[in-house]
């Protein structure tokens, strides 16, 4: 399922003194099964233009193409097809868990599909199920979401929008206020499901997530597209002309170089990669 932005605009409260023109002509497609990152500083639109993925936000102008679906103005028809684009893209705000709102997991979780016509038991089976896709175990399903930790309160929130079995997840900053370890749980659990091929679009300002996981990254800059590229491509350029910063790995990998030592930049995503890449050079 491909995803493709057509000369998208969008301005917030038009026509009154609070106008603001938050996306301007945006134009990119993203192809199924990739994990895309998208980077900007605060405020460049993001959060704005994410929301045009299932349809919360419909563009000012231009069109937003997800399969069969094309989020536009005009099209009005395609209004009633919204309920089958948000099963499609699950969207996973920022701060998620505070939209938990019932009072087990199981019922949260099971709350999306018996929006969409499941049955309750059957819901209560695929909260079972999704609960193992976010690495927790059954003992979760019956307590309070407000008892969980930040981390697993996030988790619940996510399989909750997995529970709808979405094609595409995109994810607001989802590391957001996590610690390291939830962190990297966190993405691991993603780096997962995009293996066993959702398309995953992902909002961060965490540069070194960028490096480690995307094949691909959209740099927005005040409402406008400004790079598309794979991390190499990016990193290899002085990204400070986008308000970005270098990457801990590449920052590394370039003092390496500056020292002779010959690395395959290619090889290198983490720290792990890295120090393979050091001890196979330094053993020739
Ligand atoms: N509901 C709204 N009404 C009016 N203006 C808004 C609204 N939401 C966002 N904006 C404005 O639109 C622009 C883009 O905001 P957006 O939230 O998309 O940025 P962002 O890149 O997600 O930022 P951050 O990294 O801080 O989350 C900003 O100028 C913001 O002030
Ligand atoms: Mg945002």
């Amino acid at each position: 399922m491909s995803i493709k932005f057509n000369q998208v605009y969008y301005t917030y409260s038009p026509k009154t003194p609070f106008e603001n023109e938050a996306l301007k002509n945006i134009n990119f497609e993203i192809k199924e099964g990739s994990f895309t990152c998208l980077v900007g500083h605060t405020g460049c639109g993001k959060s704005t233009l994410i929301q045009h993925l299932n349809g919360l936000l419909v563009p000012s102008s231009g069109e937003v193409v997800v399969d069969d679906y094309v989020n536009t103005k005009k099209n009005r028809k395609m209004r009633r097809k919204l309920r089958d684009l948000r099963k499609k893209v699950g969207l996973v705000f920022q701060f998620s868990e505070n939209q938990l709102f019932e009072e087990t997991v199981e019922d949260d979780i099971a709350f999306g599909p018996q929006n969409f016509g499941v049955k309750k038991e059957d819901a209560k089976l695929i909260a079972k199920e999704t609960l193992k896709l976010v690495g927790l175990d059954e003992s979760f399903l019956k307590k309070s979401p407000f008892d969980l930790s930040g981390g697993e309160k996030r988790r619940v929130a996510i399989a909750g929008v997995l529970a709808l079995k979405p094609d595409v997840l995109v994810l607001d900053e989802p590391t957001a206020g996590l610690d390291p370890k939830g962190t990297k749980e966190l993405l691991a659990m993603v780096k997962n499901l995009n293996d066993s091929g959702k398309t995953i679009i992902l909002v961060t300002h965490d540069i070194n997530i960028v490096y480690e996981y995307a094949d691909n990254v959209i740099v927005m800059d005040n409402g406008e597209v400004v790079k598309i590229a794979t991390p190499s491509e990016l990193f290899s350029e002085n990204v400070e002309k986008y308000s970005l910063e270098t990457p801990m790995i590449q920052k590394v990998t370039n003092m390496c170089f500056a020292k002779g030592l010959k690395l395959d930049i290619n090889k290198i995503k983490n720290l792990e990669s890295l120090v393979d890449e050091i001890a196979k050079v330094r053993s020739k």
